[in-house]
């Protein structure tokens, strides 16, 4: 029989996941079916019962059920746990199992897809809520030379900081606001904070940029004001989040799977000419 899998959001008809999966599944000759589920607010651990109840396998969970499939899920893998968020459910005879593969596919697409090594480098993390939490500890993992996380509102990132100091490492991690990044500068920064999804941009003093750097925004589809503005300050290269989408989906996949597909063909399927 076909095994099913799903992506389970509201909204969730402007979702890629089932066409990247249709092709992951194409390339890896797995007989599998992967379709979307709008689950209603307040109905989304009915949704994940009545799929599984129907045969499901696994599914991916998207905006705004990410902590809410933290808690339905009966065992959770360290990085989940990292997170506190779960974008990845598996389904067994044991029970239901959350993961979370959006830190690993950013650090995958930076390091695969645009060539950018973490180790040493100056990391600027932008945001203090889900996002940022969800990439920290895989960042961290690196091994930048530092790791500056800011935040509009400085005092949730200091909490994120003191969280996450014990995994640090010699990784120099502090927290700030954003008028206390002037006269910094940084290799790469990235955008998890949700401006982009009100069309603004985070407020950086001029000069965060240095020569070479990468500005990538965990937003993807377009133009962001953020990556917009990273060019006009001088940043060398920007990028949005596509590649982190379909690097998490091939990670989820391969949790599912057992395979761990090509994501080129995809990204360059998904990728306007
Ligand atoms: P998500 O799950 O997408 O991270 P969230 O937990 O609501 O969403 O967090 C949104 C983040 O974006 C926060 O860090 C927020 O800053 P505050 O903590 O100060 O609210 C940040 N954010 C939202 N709109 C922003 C804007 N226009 N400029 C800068 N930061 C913004």
């Amino acid at each position: 029989m076909t095994d099913r899998y799903a992506v389970i959001g509201h909204p969730v008809a402007h979702s890629k996941s089932p066409q990247i999966h249709a092709v992951f599944a194409g390339l890896t000759l797995q007989d599998m079916r992967y379709e979307a589920i709008l689950a209603p607010l307040g109905g989304f651990a009915d949704a994940v019962r009545a799929f599984i109840a129907s045969g499901g396998r696994g599914m991916n969970v998207t905006v705004p059920f990410k902590l809410e499939a933290y808690a339905l899920a009966a065992t959770r893998s360290p990085r989940a746990e990292a997170a506190k968020s779960v974008n990845t459910l598996i389904f067994s005879p044991a029970g239901i199992h959350g993961d979370n593969t959006d830190g690993l596919g950013l650090v995958a697409d930076l390091r695969r897809n645009l060539g950018c090594d973490l180790a040493g480098r100056r990391i600027l993390l932008l945001g203090a809520g889900g996002a940022a939490r969800g990439v920290l500890l895989p960042l961290l993992e690196e091994k930048p030379a530092t790791l500056t996380l800011a935040n509009r509102t400085a005092a949730k990132a200091l909490v994120l900081r003191d969280e996450f100091a014990p995994r640090a490492g010699s990784c120099v991690f502090t927290a700030v606001g954003f008028a206390e990044l002037a006269g910094q500068q940084f290799d790469l920064v990235i955008n998890a904070t949700s401006a982009s999804l009100a069309d603004e941009a985070p407020p950086l003093p001029p000069g965060v940029y240095a020569p070479d750097s990468l500005a990538y925004d965990m937003v993807y589809g377009r133009e962001t004001p953020f990556m917009t503005a990273a060019r006009a300050q001088g940043a060398a290269r920007q990028a949005d989040g596509l590649g982190m989408l379909v690097e998490q989906a091939a990670e989820s996949f391969y949790l599912w799977r057992g395979v761990r597909p090509d994501t080129a063909p995809v990204l360059a399927l998904l990728r306007p000419a």
